[in-house]
């Protein structure tokens, strides 16, 4: 892999990177693996990798500002912040711009380019157990409504199976062998709601215990 610009990267880490302090479900945990499905793509594609690592860094970093608008929100974060200016021109800042505006999961038009293409794939989450975690929290902030896990489940299940595209797979726009392999696993797991369902649960009962429940309540900031 060609090699990161290493000022960049401690610019993005000290004023990017706390901007997701506050939030449980888009945390750094969720960051840091977009950035390495985005880093694999680049890598595969033969894409910038300067590029690659910046829209992830960014793409999701509007939701404080506004959840049903992140997408632009996060755009215009990247496309204010004049720093950037020193590592990128006009052209690539717009493009990166146009990526992150076209990450989410619940488009259903193609991408305008290549990068979004590789950020929406890189922000699907293909492992159940980091679903279940991710998609309950949001669940419980955005949802207070429900009454019990049953509810949340049967939300949480619904909406992710909306996602299954007319070929009847859980979309990805690149078709990367990579993610392909990982998503065609993840699908048959999501897809026997008795095991997701189970999956989800352990969860619940977790943080419903340990006290993160009431944080993401009253503390975290995302959704
Ligand atoms: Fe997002
Ligand atoms: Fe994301």
């Amino acid at each position: 892999m060609k090699q990161l610009n290493s000022e960049l990267k401690e610019y993005i880490e000290k004023n990017i990177f706390p901007k997701y302090d506050k939030f449980y479900s888009h945390g750094m945990i969720h960051i840091n693996n977009v950035i390495d499905n985005m880093l694999m793509l680049a890598d595969y594609y033969d894409l910038n990798c300067n590029m690659a690592y910046t829209i992830a860094s960014y793409h999701d970093s509007g939701l404080g500002v506004d959840r049903e608008n992140h997408e632009y929100e996060s755009g215009k974060i990247l496309v204010n912040d004049k720093e950037l200016k020193k590592y990128f021109s006009e052209e690539q800042i717009e493009t990166m711009k146009e990526a992150i505006e076209d990450h989410r999961g619940s488009r259903k038009i193609r991408p305008r380019n290549f990068y979004g293409e590789c950020i929406s794939d890189s922000d699907r989450d293909f492992d159940i157990k980091l679903l279940a975690k991710r998609q309950i929290s949001t669940s419980i902030k955005h949802y207070p409504e429900l009454k019990d896990f049953d509810e949340h489940f049967e939300r949480c299940h619904q909406y992710i199976c909306k996602r299954i595209n007319d070929k009847g797979k859980f979309n990805l726009w690149t078709n990367n062998p990579i993610l392909v392999e990982r998503r065609d696993k993840f699908q048959e797991e999501y897809l026997n709601k008795d095991y997701a369902k189970s999956v989800y649960k352990r969860e619940w009962d977790k943080i419903t215990k340990d006290g993160t429940y009431e944080k993401i309540i009253n503390y975290y900031e995302d959704y």
